[in-house]
């Protein structure tokens, strides 16, 4: 049996991480593309290393582009790879241009196409996420959800038939991730910082970073923090600033370079709480423990929401009183997962077509 994974960028690495080792603990011939839409160490080579991922089979190097020319370079580049291969399965991860690419390229070539993270939903078609989500849980056939409200999103859209619930791989990653590295302090990654005593951030999202005026208004408001903010800056930030002629460091804001997985782990554990508009980050917040605050006007992941663990907080003004908000009395209500998510996908895909198996 062989499965052909296709991946491309920072998030993608995350969630192969413990699918590859079910995979290969099922011995599954397992080959690995990477489409090289991320491309720098940090945001790629970094995470095959520190998650233990095997290298790539075939990496295209595809790179940035528009959503257009992106999309059809992979979509090349990806055709004569799966006529080679002639996987049994080739699965697909998340909401990327590389999903979509290889969603489309797949179905086109009659291959069987199982997408993980399968269900998510934005409600947002101004998300190029939102559309890249549907277009490939469609031509999917197999559908593996991550929480009931995917497979109730599946349902809403006539896909219940070739949808499976296997829970969340980015949480059996990220647990044991927290095992892996209980014993370091958030100092081993950024000097002058102290356990509970500073927010960490991430921004990344267009609607963040590409208008100016909401750039600055959400940048002003993290300098202006009464603990220091730990902002990871992703490339896509780092560019829009600088053609803003935003200056980041400033105030009580301290912007590092991207980190890789166990860096953002211990960062999130101990910061008094997150700033973010990642959906994983969001998430691993969640699993974590600390409360996160969430610079857009809707997530994916309601579930985060109960209990008051994440907050939606879209306008920059509301920021910093969001994020200083107690942390939250009791348990978190919402049972995230086992841990096991990548067994069953695992299963899943040895089993076949049935999702009755
Ligand atoms: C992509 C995904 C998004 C995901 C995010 C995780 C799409 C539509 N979006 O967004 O869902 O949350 O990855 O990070 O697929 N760049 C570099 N070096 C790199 C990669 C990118 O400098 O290694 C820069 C380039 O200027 C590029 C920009 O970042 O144009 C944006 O990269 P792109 O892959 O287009 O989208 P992301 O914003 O990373």
């Amino acid at each position: 049996m062989r499965v052909l994974s296709v991946v491309g960028a920072r998030p993608q690495f995350v969630k192969l991480s413990p699918v590859a080792k079910a995979l290969d603990e099922q011995a599954v011939d397992h080959v690995i593309v990477h489409t090289g839409q991320h491309y720098h160490e940090n945001m790629s080579a970094v995470f095959f290393s520190e998650l233990r991922i095997p290298a790539p089979t075939v990496s295209l190097g595809i790179g940035s582009g528009t959503h257009g020319v992106q999309t059809a370079e992979m979509l090349k580049a990806l055709e004569p790879v799966l006529i080679e291969q002639r996987p049994d399965w080739v699965l697909i991860y998340g909401d990327t241009n590389s999903t979509l690419a290889a969603a489309v390229c797949a179905t086109k070539l009659h291959l069987p196409v199982a997408h993980l993270e399968a269900g998510l939903r934005s409600f947002n078609r101004v998300m190029p996420e939102e559309i890249n989500r549907i277009l490939a849980d469609h031509a999917s056939d197999l559908l593996m959800a991550p929480t009931n409200t995917a497979m109730d999103n599946l349902r809403n859209e006539g896909l219940a038939d070739k949808s499976v619930l296997v829970g969340d791989v980015m949480v059996d990653v990220c647990l044991e991730m927290a095992a892996r590295t209980s014993r370091q302090a958030p100092q081993d990654y950024v000097d002058g910082i102290e356990p509970g005593q500073y927010f960490f951030s991430t921004i990344h999202r267009p609607s963040n970073t590409d208008d100016p005026r909401r750039l600055r208004e959400l940048i002003g408001a993290l300098q202006s923090a009464p603990l220091p903010v730990v902002l990871a800056v992703h490339p896509r930030l780092r560019q829009a600033s600088a053609d803003a002629g935003i200056e980041l460091d400033g105030g009580n804001l301290r912007a590092i370079d991207p980190l890789g997985y166990p860096g953002t782990v211990v960062l999130l554990r101990h910061s008094r709480s997150v700033i973010t508009d990642s959906g994983g980050i969001q998430k691993e917040a969640y699993i974590l423990g600390r409360p996160c605050t969430t610079l857009k006007g809707e997530t994916e992941w309601i579930e985060t929401l109960e209990g008051g663990w994440n907050v939606l907080q879209a306008s920059a003004a509301g920021v910093l009183e969001a994020a200083m908000r107690p942390v939250p009395d009791g348990d978190k209500p919402w049972d995230f997962g086992d841990g096991q998510a990548s067994n069953r996908v695992a299963s899943l895909l040895v089993a076949g077509l049935d999702p009755s198996h």
